[in-house]
């Protein structure tokens, strides 16, 4: 039995797929909403024969999508995406994101800056005014990552570095998460350029600018919200 938290992800997951069409190169995100997204998409390639390549942006939606039947390919084979379906932790007024919850943020900027269309899937309770109640994700480099920390520190947050029960987690690309708490960011666009001039720092969880739908699943309803 789904939780009702789970059967909107369900719901919202499952709608993003109406929007791939035959042909389609596709970014296909990271969480547990865009497992059922994957997983609808399996059926449409079995039942109706769709004919469809996604890149995934972790090994966990890479295993999924060999277990439901997606295709996949690789940025060597193709020469962009035409759509990316992924989730968010957080979805401000002006659509711009926080992600990186599960640890796959800089596979999933690749994804989503490679595609023509960014479709963002959540659930109502990821809608805020204002990002940063969720922890900001930073992905850094481990060498030095102490002193990257004390550098990100210097912009006003208070930071965790993420672990997996007792030990530090690895992101797909062999790097650590500092999970920053700002509370509000009522600049994302600034933070994410002041974070990205830091030498350690790999990638930051702020996708701004980048969202071009946001499917929202609440109460039995699901809303639109386009750039
Ligand atoms: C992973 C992500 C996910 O899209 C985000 O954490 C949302 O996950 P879920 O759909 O499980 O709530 O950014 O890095």
């Amino acid at each position: 039995m789904l939780s009702k938290q789970d059967q909107l992800k369900k719901l919202v997951g499952e709608e993003a797929v109406h929007y791939i069409k035959d042909g389609m190169k596709i970014g296909l995100g990271s969480g547990s909403t865009v497992y059922w997204m994957v997983k609808k998409l399996g059926e449409r390639v079995k039942e109706e024969g769709l004919k469809v390549e996604g890149i995934p942006s972790s090994d966990l939606t890479g295993d999924w999508a060999k277990e439901f039947g997606v295709p996949l390919t690789d940025f060597s084979q193709v020469e962009g995406l035409d759509i990316t379906i992924d989730g968010a932790d957080e979805v401000d007024e002006n659509l711009h994101l926080i992600k990186g919850g599960g640890g796959a943020l800089f596979r999933e900027k690749i994804i989503a800056q490679a595609a023509k269309e960014l479709i963002i899937i959540v659930d109502q309770s990821k809608k805020v005014q204002h990002l940063g109640r969720f922890p900001l994700p930073v992905e850094v480099l481990p060498f030095g990552w102490e002193m990257t920390a004390k550098e990100v520190e210097s912009l006003g947050c208070e930071w965790k570095l993420r672990h997996r029960e007792n030990d530090i987690y690895i992101t797909d690309n062999g790097n650590y998460i500092l999970d920053c708490y700002f509370n509000e960011i009522l600049e994302p666009e600034k933070l994410h350029k002041q974070l990205k001039l830091m030498v350690g720092v790999v990638e930051t969880g702020l996708f701004t600018n980048m969202a071009d739908k946001v499917i929202v699943g609440g109460g039995d309803e699901i809303e639109v919200i386009e750039r």
